[in-house]
């Protein structure tokens, strides 16, 4: 990696692993994208420069040459009020109450390694980052642009600081993260989009003139859309064409804009939803605006994939348990919901003895008054009536097994009938004599406040001090209405959504730093908050509250265009599916389940010694194959969303063995044949496939491929596991 300035033509040259990112400051100060890529020399790119008739166009403030303006210039940050009429990246309120800027280069610096944690957001590790240092020299405002690469992933990070480095005070109307310009051609721009237990569908649209844009407004990253936009350069494939992918570090409200414009120019940006947004920034004060991480490849989506994959698991996921064997669980829901008492989690225990499985998770229910959802959150402590002799009863119990103990906890909420809320009302969100608004019979507590954060951190700290607990499942089970803070100045109460996250980020960095034994899951109403910044904290994220094995591979493909397989936690549950109805095999459940950290969801209690001599070979199958699916690079070759059929290929690093799972939604009658090909092997290399019979080389498995034995059977899965042979 490496970042260069050329004083001639000043010009910054990033390179990552196999990418260049390029700009320059032009004669006006600004600073203007010349590039992203493959990998180039370092070149004068001024020839670059459109020409061309050109009216109707504002020229840059104060010089009135008719070359000049913000319009012609791809931009690195755009701004309101000059004749750049895309969207831009920020937009202030001076205290005038003009809304101009014009942010003009001021000077930089290159920081070996990056600063980590600015602002207490979660963000990538290490990294040589440039700062280039920008300043509206009429008011006093800056932006601070970060831009970090690496020498062993191919994405750059980009983040916006913006500073009121002026007398009075100003209103940031908008606050994004980046701006992205992009080379003029055709391109479709995917995105991926959801609800609960159906998270991370993927979809493609034609980016023509105008724009196309998600966002959430929930104070969370969300079910509905993930921070995450591609663009992708018209027919794209899993493995040709180009893929610019942009993930933001965020777990809040945001918005993500791809842009094209009448002369074919193309640019995204976006970062902070900018949606019932206004942040007071007082002389002297700065906001930190999330990362977005840019991936960018040459081969394809699948490519992109895998530059994520690798970025997220070297520099955001905390490396005390990125690559460590993950807990393979027991989870009670399924099993019982809130239906349950100690003797009975004992028997779902005993259920799974000398299977392999190591870990007991106890769900939603054991603390408060909670038989069900309509009360008990906020009052974290265990209730004695359903559980008699507390939770060391149900934790002795499943450590004398040989098993670890894993709780679930939901720290975000309340109940209106909680001995919290009957303490406390003004600790739920809302606005007072208004009534608020109930998602599954809960409010969400006010994490903009430092005391309701106190308590949070406190009361759930008492539990894990006090109990040997090993692994925690961390649940967010609904979105924010009403927002407002009882407390906070009128005209900072639109600073909530991202202020929400600044509260969210503090008390996982207090829960998570202080319990530094303890395995942390995120969840949110399953795969409702699957983001890098909860990722950040959370090794793995439980995918989707939807178990049916059909369904997990859409939602598990979709997921796994931006998180490594690593992060997503798959259980193997009962059948009917308590989702769907729909019965697949247990072969097949687990085989899916496998694509995952990998666990069980379902009554155990009454398994005989054949259920688990069944499951004790599931989970050698997943331990044969669990180094890979924590470290090894994914190549998918079937897309559900495109037909009858789900492949995937992980390949270790060193292309010395691979696992292929392949999926067949129905099953016919005089089929046409099916042909799978493994991807991502090495073509030179001998690998003896099991399942076949056979020894072949790795171009033979790829560009011949082999035709899969389907069961008979409708939902049916086949495994082959290759290893390398001499
Ligand atoms: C959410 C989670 C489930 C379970 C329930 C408990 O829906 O996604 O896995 O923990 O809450 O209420």
């Amino acid at each position: 990696m490496s970042i260069k300035f050329c004083e001639k033509t000043k010009t910054f040259f990033l390179d990552g692993k196999n990418i260049s990112y390029v700009f320059s400051i032009n004669n006006y100060g600004f600073a203007e994208h010349r590039y992203f890529g493959k990998t180039i020399g370092h070149d004068d790119l001024s020839y670059t420069d459109t020409v061309g008739q050109q009216s109707n166009m504002a020229t840059v403030p104060g010089v009135d040459e008719f070359s000049s303006s913000y319009h012609r210039y791809p931009a690195e940050i755009s701004f309101f009020g000059t004749g750049d009429y895309r969207e831009p990246t920020v937009e202030v309120i001076n205290a005038s109450g003009d809304r101009l800027t014009e942010l003009l280069y001021d000077s930089y610096e290159i920081i070996p390694v990056k600063p980590h944690k600015l602002g207490n957001m979660p963000s990538m590790k290490g990294g040589e980052t440039l700062v280039l240092h920008l300043k509206d020299k009429i008011t006093g405002f800056v932006c601070d642009l970060h831009y970090t690469v690496y020498d062993d992933v191919s994405v750059i990070v980009k983040r916006a600081v913006y500073k009121n480095e002026g007398n009075t005070s100003m209103i940031l109307n908008r606050a994004y993260s980046f701006a992205l310009s992009l080379p003029e051609t055709d391109y479709e721009v995917m995105t991926l989009h959801g609800a609960w237990a159906r998270e991370r569908q993927v979809e493609r649209v034609p980016l023509g003139h105008g724009t196309v844009s998600i966002d959430s407004k929930r104070t969370s990253s969300s079910h509905t859309f993930n921070p995450f936009m591609a663009v992708l350069t018209k027919g794209a494939t899993e493995s040709s064409g180009e893929a610019y992918g942009v993930s933001l570090v965020y777990s809040s409200s945001f918005v993500l804009t791809a842009e094209g414009t009448s002369d074919g120019q193309k640019r995204i940006t976006g970062g902070i939803n900018d949606f019932d947004f206004a942040w007071k920034l007082d002389a002297g004060e700065e906001l930190v605006t999330p990362e977005a991480v840019i991936a960018y490849s040459c081969e394809g989506i699948g490519g992109m994939s895998r530059a994520f994959h690798d970025a997220f698991r070297s520099y955001l996921i905390n490396d005390r348990f990125v690559n460590t064997k993950r807990p393979i669980v027991i989870n009670n829901w399924e099993g019982t919901y809130f239906d349950f008492t100690t003797e009975k989690l004992k028997k779902i225990a005993d259920g799974v003895v000398g299977t392999g499985i190591d870990t007991f998770v106890l769900d939603d229910g054991w603390f408060g008054i909670r038989n069900n959802d309509r009360s008990g959150l906020g009052d974290w402590f265990v209730n004695e009536e359903k559980m008699p002799g507390g939770l060391d009863e149900i934790i002795k119990h499943v450590n004398g097994l040989g098993m670890k103990f894993g709780l679930w906890f939901e720290p975000e909420m309340i109940n209106e009938d909680s001995d919290l809320f009957r303490s406390h009302p003004d600790y739920a969100i809302g606005v007072l004599n208004r009534p608020r608004s109930y998602c599954r019979h809960q409010y969400v507590l006010d994490l903009t406040r430092a005391d309701v954060r106190d308590y949070i951190v406190e009361s759930v700290n008492k539990i894990l001090k006090s109990h040997n607990i090993e692994y925690v499942k961390w649940d967010c089970n609904r979105n924010v209405t009403e927002s407002f803070s009882f407390g906070r100045e009128p005209e900072r109460q639109a600073e909530f959504a991202h202020r929400y996250a600044l509260g969210l980020y503090d008390i996982c960095e207090r829960i998570v730093e202080s319990n530094p034994k303890v395995f942390f899951e995120g969840c949110s109403g399953g795969g409702g908050r699957f983001d890098p910044a909860m990722l950040y904290y959370f090794p793995q994220i439980w995918t989707s509250d939807d178990t049916d094995a059909d369904e997990r591979t859409k939602i598990q493909y979709g997921t796994s265009v931006v998180y490594p397989l690593s992060s997503m936690s798959c259980h193997v549950s009962a059948v009917p599916n308590h989702q769907t109805g729909r019965a697949t095999t247990e072969a097949t459940r687990a085989a899916i389940a496998h694509l995952g950290p990998t666990g069980y969801e379902l009554d155990a209690s009454a398994f005989t010694d054949d259920d688990r001599i069944r499951v004790k070979s599931e989970v050698e199958a997943y331990n044969a194959i669990s180094e890979l699916i924590l470290k090894g690079d994914l190549y998918r070759t079937d897309s559900p969303f495109d037909g009858n059929f789900f492949t995937e290929t992980v390949v270790s690093k060193d292309k010395c063995e691979a696992v292929m799972i392949t999926y067949r939604c129905l099953a016919g009658v005089n089929n046409e044949i099916k042909r799978v090909k493994a991807a991502g092997l090495a073509p030179d290399k001998r690998y003896f496939v099991p399942e076949l019979g056979r020894t072949l080389f790795g171009s033979t498995l790829m560009n011949v491929g082999w035709t899969p034995n389907y069961p008979r059977n409708d939902f049916g899965c086949v495994v082959y596991h290759l290893r390398e042979v001499e």
